[in-house]
């Protein structure tokens, strides 16, 4: 079956190359929803991602009145991952504090399914304590992060900030789409329950698991899977 990507689209001027990420998905069969902010479309044209990936691009929240679900939730329930690429700071500052006040960060929060991070900034930026404590804070509820990589940077400096390779961020996303085919399902739902040996639920405990997962929430399930699943270039702890 055909998978579904969110890409959030961000105002770095490494934006030029989610038309590359696109372009490589597409040709790999994925079905590409793009999100850009507002910032993100003084760099480039939601035309771009429009026709690349053949889909309706996404840049407000309060756009679309001819649906009656609201688009972040909408397009949050169908996603089977979302990647944020490139990233800003301010971006993923936004969601380590919990806000969503544009069509990006609330999907973001609406969505139940992995997310993946590739931040772009200067390096002072990126090294900035609270760039840092906010990217472990988002590594701490199972986000994951792509890079960055030392590289020439828009300044024209050498440093840490530079956008991953485009290359890998593909391949990070085919991976985590193999392996988020077994992940929270074939978990079980605590500790207890492996300690105590039990493999099969009757129908009693299955809906008592339906609830404990409905309780538990997206934050810790991303951290049953960050814990279980790690890439060897994607930082996750
Ligand atoms: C030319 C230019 C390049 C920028 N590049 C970046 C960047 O690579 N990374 C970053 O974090 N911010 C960058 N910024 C600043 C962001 O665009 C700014 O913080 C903006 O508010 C981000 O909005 P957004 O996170 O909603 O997309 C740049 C700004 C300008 C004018």
């Amino acid at each position: 079956m055909t998978k579904n990507i969110i890409l959030g689209v961000t105002g770095s001027i490494a934006a030029f190359k989610a038309a590359i990420i696109v372009s490589k998905l597409k040709s790999l069969e994925f079905d590409i929803t793009v999100i850009m902010t507002k910032s993100a479309q003084s760099f480039i044209h939601p035309l771009t991602f429009r026709t690349l990936s053949q889909n309706k691009v996404v840049t407000d929240i309060f756009i679309d009145e001819s649906v009656y679900n609201p688009q972040h939730v909408s397009i949050a329930h169908k996603a089977d991952l979302f990647v944020i690429a490139p990233a800003t700071a301010n971006v993923i500052g936004k969601l380590a504090s919990g806000i969503a006040d544009d069509a990006l960060t609330s999907t973001v929060m609406a969505s139940n399914v992995p997310v993946l991070i590739a931040p772009a900034m200067e390096e002072n930026m990126y090294m900035n304590p609270i760039t840092q404590r906010n990217i472990n804070i988002l590594q701490e509820v199972g986000y994951k992060f792509i890079g960055p990589e030392k590289g020439r940077l828009a300044s024209g400096k050498t440093g840490v900030g530079r956008l991953a390779d485009v290359e890998l961020i593909i391949k990070t996303i085919v991976d985590e789409l193999a392996n988020s085919a077994d992940s929270i399902a074939n978990l079980p739902v605590n500790h207890t329950d492996e300690v105590n040996g039990r493999k099969e639920s009757n129908a009693e405990n299955k809906a008592e698991d339906k609830e404990k997962k409905r309780l538990r929430g997206p934050a810790v399930t991303r951290l049953y899977e960050s814990g279980r699943k790690r890439h060897g270039s994607v930082r996750s702890s």
